[in-house]
């Protein structure tokens, strides 16, 4: 591993280890059952990767878990900052906790995350929810034991928020909410600085997992019977860049496509930018790979482009879209992210985005309408289009997508899909849920024993967001 990187050491893990010993001493002593936590998570994949390792730590610690807040010793709030809509509903929810704490004095209050990890966040708490215990940032996940301790031990509030870049943790013990599927971060951070976005600052400089590494916790995960197991990162298509020897994300997926075991493989996020032809070429010949591309475009206009420093045009992403297309046709799922109304943009310029989410025909997006996000430079942009006018346009894409959705839809019935069955469906109380490889769901009637396995579905009739299908044979 360069130089750069820096891991945690063997030995800062150990004193880890002894902090989590030393909780669980103290919280037997001080309760008279086993202490549960509360961890709710905010926002993306990488911060549900990070809950369950948190949660992984906690476990070590003694506490067990519960989802109703008023049975928590410890409650934990994961926070995302990508929007302000997300930190308006934390602030929301850490208001409500007050008289709880009041009430409950030994009650430990946290927040992390990356919306701690601004500064100015970081202040507020500071100043206006002094019920707040124990802050801390993106960075020091690892040292959540030493953190708890210090909670429950020392007479004041904590903070530990380093600006630091990121370091990478190996290691750490992790309780996963699933036990069919399962994320892998590969990398952590992000260097793009796409004008709209607080992830940089939050998040640090990209740095890869070695590979090592990697592969071993996703042999391990095959091994314990996970079966959709999903590759995570802000950019996945960099993963490698700064690992000695340099390995792509294309070479890694072969790797992992190699290893024994009936699973699928997923990943997200891909930036256009970054996403080569090699990796589309690898989607289509890994028959573990879910071909499944989740590559967003923000916006389909070259100019509106350039200002979210998004360095790919329009032409560049169709043309991606379009070789995925031509290797893995009708097997090809496509999703993207969208901004509507970022900084300047105009009318005409969102329709460019809504002739080339026609075009590209995707199965389902993400739609967002812009949020300023302090210290980006877009924040410091002229924006004068009101929000109710961004609204107006943000249902007349949603309605699009509706329209399209419900097309690609129809074109499936009759085929058949290889699903993995998920769970149970809603549809009825016979029902199962299975996901296609392109992430669509289908429901059918099937015994519960199908749950976790992979299965031949046809579809008889696709509805809007959901298709009906049945059993075409068991023997995959
Ligand atoms: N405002 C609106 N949407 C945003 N996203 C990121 N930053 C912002 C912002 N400031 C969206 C992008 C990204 C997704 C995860 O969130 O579409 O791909
Ligand atoms: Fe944000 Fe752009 Fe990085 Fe994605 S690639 S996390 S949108 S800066």
């Amino acid at each position: 591993m360069p130089a750069k990187i820096k891991k945690v050491s063997d030995e800062e893990l150990e004193v880890q280890r002894q902090f989590a010993h030393k909780v669980n001493e103290l919280t037997s002593k001080r309760y008279s059952s086993k202490p549960l936590a509360c961890v709710v998570t905010y926002g993306c994949q990488q911060n549900v990767a990070d809950s369950e390792h948190i949660k992984g730590m906690l476990e070590a610690m003694g506490y067990g878990f519960t989802e109703e807040r008023t049975e928590a010793k410890l409650i934990i709030f994961n926070t995302c900052a990508v929007r302000e809509h997300a930190e308006d509903r934390v602030f929301g929810n850490v208001g409500a906790l007050k008289k709880y704490k009041l009430a409950n004095p030994d009650v430990v209050i946290a927040l992390c995350g990356c919306m701690m990890q601004q500064q100015h966040i970081a202040e507020k708490i500071k100043k206006s929810f002094p019920f707040v215990d124990l802050v801390f940032g993106t960075h020091v996940v690892y040292k959540v034991p030493e953190l708890i301790y210090s909670a429950l031990t020392k007479n004041r509030r904590v903070f530990e928020l380093p600006d630091v870049d990121g370091v990478i943790a190996e290691g750490i013990p992790v309780k996963r909410d699933n036990d069919k599927k399962a994320w892998i971060p590969i990398m952590y951070g992000c260097n793009n600085f796409c004008s709209y976005c607080i992830v940089p600052y939050v998040r640090g400089r990209e740095r890869s997992r070695e590979v090592e590494d990697v592969v071993a916790e996703f042999k391990s995960l095959v091994d314990d019977g996970y079966k959709e197991i999903t590759l995570l990162g802000q950019n996945v298509n960099s993963y490698g860049k700064d690992l000695e020897p340099k390995v792509s994300f294309s070479e890694l997926l072969c790797m992992l496509n190699e290893l024994d075991g009936d699973f699928r493989i997923r990943f997200m996020t891909s930036h256009p930018k970054d996403c080569t032809k090699e990796l589309i070429e690898t989607m289509a010949e890994c028959d573990k790979v879910a071909t499944h591309l989740h590559l967003p475009f923000q916006s389909g206009n070259d100019r509106v482009l350039k200002a979210m420093n998004r360095s790919y045009t329009r032409e560049k992403y169709l043309s991606l879209i379009n070789y995925a297309k031509e290797l893995m046709g009708d097997e090809l799922s496509i999703t993207s992210d969208i901004i509507v109304g970022f900084p300047g943009e105009t009318y005409e310029e969102f329709c460019d985005t809504k002739s080339l989410v026609e075009e590209i025909k995707a199965t389902s997006l993400f739609t967002f309408i812009y949020s300023a996000r302090k210290g980006t430079p877009a924040a410091e942009m002229d924006d004068p289009v009101p929000y109710e006018e961004k609204s107006k346009w943000m249902r007349e894409l949603l309605a699009l997508q509706e329209r399209i959705s419900g097309e690609q839809m129809a074109l499936h019935k009759g085929k058949v899909f290889k699903c993995f069955v998920y769970g149970k469906g809603k549809q009825g109380d016979n029902y199962l849920a299975a996901r296609t490889d392109g992430n669509l769901i289908i429901e059918f009637v099937g015994d519960e024993g199908l749950i976790g396995t992979f299965q031949k579905i046809k579809v008889t009739e696709p509805l809007t967001y959901v298709m009906l299908g049945e059993l075409e044979r068991n023997d995959l």
